[in-house]
């Protein structure tokens, strides 16, 4: 079971659908922080700006590209399903980690503002700010598993 408590970390991946990039993201970094041996150091979530993945309550599996590109990786998507953010997440996460602009710009009005400066954008934690790479456009889910892998290991040495 997972705890939370007070030294824990809780994260949100943030992308449009949350079928390809937030939960590569979701599943890159959860691998990345228990190889560390510090998985208790974190509550590590994603979800979507929109609601297209969720259908009656129920949210779609990872798109099956990015599954495989996680699976040549060694990592299982199994289980993870498509959730949408929501207003109240607001207070339950430290840090909304955006996979590209469009979705800080959603984040903000949703929250009406972000007056604990909790978001920010996954590319920030690297040398080459700005969007991570779009597989649902590009068709390359490899360079876009290799930008999150960049992000995600800036943000666990931002973290340390
Ligand atoms: P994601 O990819 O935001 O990385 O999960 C997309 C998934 C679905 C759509 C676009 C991007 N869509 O247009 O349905």
């Amino acid at each position: 079971m997972i705890q939370n408590n007070a030294y824990m970390k809780r994260i949100m991946f943030i992308c449009l659908g949350n079928i390809c990039r937030s939960p590569m993201a979701e599943i890159i970094f959860r691998d990345m922080v228990k190889k560390a041996g510090r998985a208790d150091e974190f509550l590590i979530a994603s979800s979507a700006t929109s609601s297209e993945n969720v259908w009656n309550g129920v949210g779609a599996e990872v798109y099956p590209p990015a599954k495989k590109v996680l699976a040549k990786h060694g990592l299982s998507a199994e289980g993870k399903r498509a959730v949408q953010l929501t207003a109240g997440d607001y207070d339950k996460y430290d840090i909304f980690i955006c996979m590209d602009r469009y979705n800080v710009r959603y984040v903000n009005r949703l929250f009406g503002g972000d007056k604990d400066n909790k978001i920010c954008m996954l590319m920030d934690f690297t040398g080459r700010p700005g969007d991570v790479s779009d597989p649902w456009y590009t068709g390359d889910f490899e360079t876009a598993y290799r930008d999150i892998y960049e992000g995600c290991r800036g943000l666990l040495e931002h973290l340390t």
